[in-house]
């Protein structure tokens, strides 16, 4: 704990009228840089890949872009990057692959609705000064309405088959969506008290280089790809294990967790706890003070930590989550460390006067009603005699596989997701907002994969008869309008989607979001999604 906590530079994505008091749609242009980054005192620079406004100011994550309910935000996202990599990734899973040199990237806002042209599609990739194009690229520039309700989400790289590498890079930073009402429910706020604690893990050479591996867990198939990532060191805002010095008072902290693979069960020491305000897109109806919060890669906590409720002079922010999730190894003392907060002594000046409302949004409930349709999912692992894993699919389709999942824009789903691997997965869907509504456990997960793996039919192989074991509650802080839910292995997660349908009116906007290239639904490990659990969705009029 010897580096101070970055702040990370803010772009709005909205500008002032005239008058000083409308606001009108922002422009801002992006770029993708390599440079170098210190992510430890002791440790010499790293080359990263850096999100910025120039290669002087970019920084890892990139700038935080705030934007304003309802005014749209115009990005150029530009690759300024060198012709080859900085890591090594692996051409024989489905993966961008530029013929003049140059490094593929796209931009995806995780969690946004807008159309499928702005949306970072793995196939829209281009390389640097847009020299060449991925089958899906149309166009330079994207368009973000804001019309989500407020909330937390963040950008990240989008590339197929590079996902995992891009971002281990560095090409990852938080968006947030303000709603000038909810700005008045006097949560602790403006820089000092409101920050971003953007979470991930990475491993470093002794000469300060990024470590991804280089050979493969079955190198006959996949010469370099491996299942999971997971790095020793835990960066919090692009410093490993930082501290942050606060006042006896309430902070509030937007917790991501950018990793490749890694969850987090995140805690804090000396008593301290952690009261929840809003998870991934939305806020919860009520605050839910816990003591534990568990994030999944791309889940977002954003949480208030009152720290004139201890007498200590520090607090700990600890990660007890095994690894892989949830039945791997148990964190150590590096990878079970995040953060260290110095409580300095005395009140907070100036005093306190923030508060956390009892009740927050109101959104409508989550409920099977209305759904038009149920689809099941169906998650599945691969291996090799010898209990190697060589790939993941969904629905044992893959990513080229012809579309199967086409939406009506608007409309209420309610999607089955039966989890035949091992690990829990976090399900994330473009276009969508949804909630896990219950999550029940498979009586024979053998019997049903048997079936499964020769029909692929969950009602011809008695899904309904199967899912009856034992049920895991789904946590408090997690009950409101998600980007994505965590899948428990063995089970059946129902969760109920609304596309492109959030707000006040419940009605879906009035962009075009029928048009090419189309969404995608994947798994957040990114591991996984490069080697493909991954599937096109197109929506329909
Ligand atoms: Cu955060 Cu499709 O990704
Ligand atoms: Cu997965």
């Amino acid at each position: 704990y010897v580096d101070k906590l970055p702040q990370m530079p803010k772009l709005y994505g909205y500008s002032r009228g005239h008058d000083g008091h409308s606001l009108e749609p922002g422009h801002l242009t992006i770029g993708m840089f390599q440079k170098k980054w210190k992510f430890h005192r002791n440790l010499p620079p790293t080359t990263v890949f850096a999100f910025g406004t120039s290669a002087d100011t970019a920084t890892v994550p990139g700038p935080t872009i705030e934007a304003m309910q309802g005014v749209p935000t115009y990005v150029t996202w530009q690759n300024q990057l060198p012709p080859s990599h900085i890591l090594p990734w692996d051409s024989s899973i489905p993966t961008a692959i530029s013929k003049n040199g140059g490094v593929p990237t796209v931009v995806h806002l995780h969690g946004g609705l807008h159309p499928s042209q702005s949306d970072g599609h793995p196939n829209a990739w281009f390389t640097a000064n847009f020299r060449e194009t991925g089958p899906a690229w149309s166009q330079q520039t994207y368009v973000y309405p804001n019309v989500h309700h407020s909330g937390n989400f963040w950008y990240h790289d989008h590339t197929l088959g590079l996902t995992r590498i891009n971002l281990l890079a560095g090409l990852y930073g938080a968006y947030v969506i303000r709603d000038p009402l909810l700005d008045k429910l006097n949560l602790p706020s403006g820089p000092e008290f409101d920050r971003h604690l953007m979470l991930s893990d990475k491993s470093f050479y002794n000469d300060g280089s990024l470590y991804m591996n280089r050979t493969g867990n079955v190198p006959s198939i996949h010469p370099q790809w491996q299942p999971e990532y997971f790095g020793d060191a835990i960066t919090v805002n692009g410093k490993a294990w930082p501290y942050l010095q606060v006042q006896r008072r309430k902070y509030r902290f937007r917790i991501i967790n950018t990793s490749n693979a890694r969850y987090f069960s995140l805690s804090l020491t000396n008593g301290l706890s952690f009261t929840v305000v809003a998870s991934d897109g939305s806020y919860l109806p009520s605050p839910i003070t816990t003591q534990t919060i568990v994030l999944s890669p791309s889940e977002i906590a954003d949480v208030v930590i009152d720290f004139s409720t201890t007498a200590a002079n520090e607090s700990l922010l600890n990660n007890a989550a095994p690894y892989p999730y949830p039945t791997g190894t148990s964190p150590d003392k590096l990878n079970g460390c995040v953060m260290k907060f110095i409580i300095q002594a005395g009140p907070s000046k100036p005093p306190d006067r923030s508060q956390i409302p009892s009740s927050l949004g109101s959104y409508t409930s989550a409920s099977t009603a209305g759904a038009s349709l149920t689809r099941y999912i169906t998650l599945y692992e691969y291996q090799t005699a010898s209990n190697q894993s060589t790939h993941l699919y969904i629905n044992g389709k893959r990513f080229e596989d012809p579309v199967t999942e086409t939406p009506k824009s608007g409309s209420t789903e309610v999607w089955e997701v039966i989890n035949l691997t091992r690990d829990n997965h976090p399900l994330h869907l473009h276009l969508a907002t949804f909630q896990a509504i219950k999550v029940q456990c498979l009586l024979d997960v053998n019997t049903f994969s048997n079936c499964m793996t020769s029909k692929n039919d969950a009602i011809f192989c008695n899904i309904t008869k199967q899912a009856t074991g034992r049920t895991i509650s789904v946590p408090a802080y997690e009950k409101t309008w998600k980007n994505t839910v965590k899948i428990e292995p063995g089970c059946k997660t129902t969760v109920v989607v609304k596309f492109n349908l959030v707000g006040k009116d419940e009605a879906p906007y009035p962009f075009d979001t029928t048009g090419s290239p189309g969404y995608v639904y994947h798994c957040h490990i990114l591991d996984h999604e490069d080697n493909a659990m991954i599937r096109p969705m197109t929506m329909v009029a």
